[in-house]
């Protein structure tokens, strides 16, 4: 009963803002069914609190990303690396010999060579590879500013949004990985649950950047009529 009163009396008010003049800024053409669209959504804000605890935990998330069992498949260039001191990978191996027919998964099977009996050999997950070459999802030589504005960015990150990273780093075989690499191999400086929770609490502090300003949250509306242009 009332839905369609206020909608009417919403109108109304919109055309009277229309007629007082506030039209003089307004672009000459509005498409037809423009005013049906929902607004856009705003991110939602986030508080001063959480934003800071962001920023802290993003150094914690940032010395995952960058210890050598992560790194090595997410280079500058386009060979993988290996071992703790990050060498380019033996056997020329890049995306060009993938290209020309040699799989990574032609050695790194879907598990750790030990678990096959063999020692020292290739280690193994499901599906490994490389990031794609169009968004190869570089970890090495970053600041840890330069590196969190990357990994949230949906044109360079696969176009994940903040929850989706968070699933990807709770769950993906290849992450999960790191904990578990087999033969003699170091693992990243927090455990896996300690690092899922400092992700957790960048990506509910809005993925907060080392550096980067707040967005105040919106300003509660002026008392006064809007000025006449
Ligand atoms: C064997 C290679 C390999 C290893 C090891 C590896 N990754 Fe990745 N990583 C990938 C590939 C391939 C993708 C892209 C897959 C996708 O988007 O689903 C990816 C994507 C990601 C992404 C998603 C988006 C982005 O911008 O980076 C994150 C986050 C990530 N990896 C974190 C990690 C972490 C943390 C570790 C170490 C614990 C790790 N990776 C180890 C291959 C690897
Ligand atoms: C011809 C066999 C072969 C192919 C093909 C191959 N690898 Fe390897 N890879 C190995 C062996 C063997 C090791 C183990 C060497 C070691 O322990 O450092 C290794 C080690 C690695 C490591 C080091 C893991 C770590 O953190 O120390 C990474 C990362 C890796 N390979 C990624 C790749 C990727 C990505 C591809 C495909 C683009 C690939 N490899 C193709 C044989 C291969």
């Amino acid at each position: 009963m009332s839905r369609p009163c206020l909608s009417n009396a919403l109108h109304v008010i919109a055309g009277l803002l229309l007629s007082a003049g506030v039209a003089g800024a307004e672009p000459a053409e509005v498409p037809v069914g423009f005013e049906e669209e929902p607004p856009p959504a705003a991110p939602a804000p986030v508080d001063a609190e959480q934003f800071a605890a962001a920023q802290s935990a993003w150094g914690d998330v940032y010395r995952v990303l960058t210890h050598p069992r992560c790194m090595n498949c997410h280079p500058t260039g386009d060979r993988p690396l290996q071992t703790d001191s990050s060498r380019p990978h033996r056997m020329n191996i890049s995306r060009t010999s993938v290209k020309n027919g040699v799989a990574c998964s032609t050695c790194h099977r879907a598990v750790n060579s030990e678990a096959l009996g063999i020692a020292g050999g290739p280690p193994g997950a499901p599906h490994w590879q490389l990031p794609p070459e169009q968004t190869p999802m570089v970890f090495q030589g970053h600041t840890p500013a330069s590196l969190c504005a990357q990994l949230k960015d949906p044109a360079r990150n696969g176009g994940k949004d903040l929850a989706g990273l968070l699933k990807h780093v709770g769950h993906d075989k290849l992450v999960l990985w790191g904990w578990q690499p087999g033969g003699a191999r170091t693992v990243p400086p927090l455990s896996h649950p300690d690092f899922v929770k400092a992700f957790t609490t960048w990506v509910d502090g809005g993925g907060a950047c080392p550096g980067e300003k707040r967005q105040a949250p919106p300003a509660p509306a002026p008392p006064e009529a809007p000025a006449a242009p």
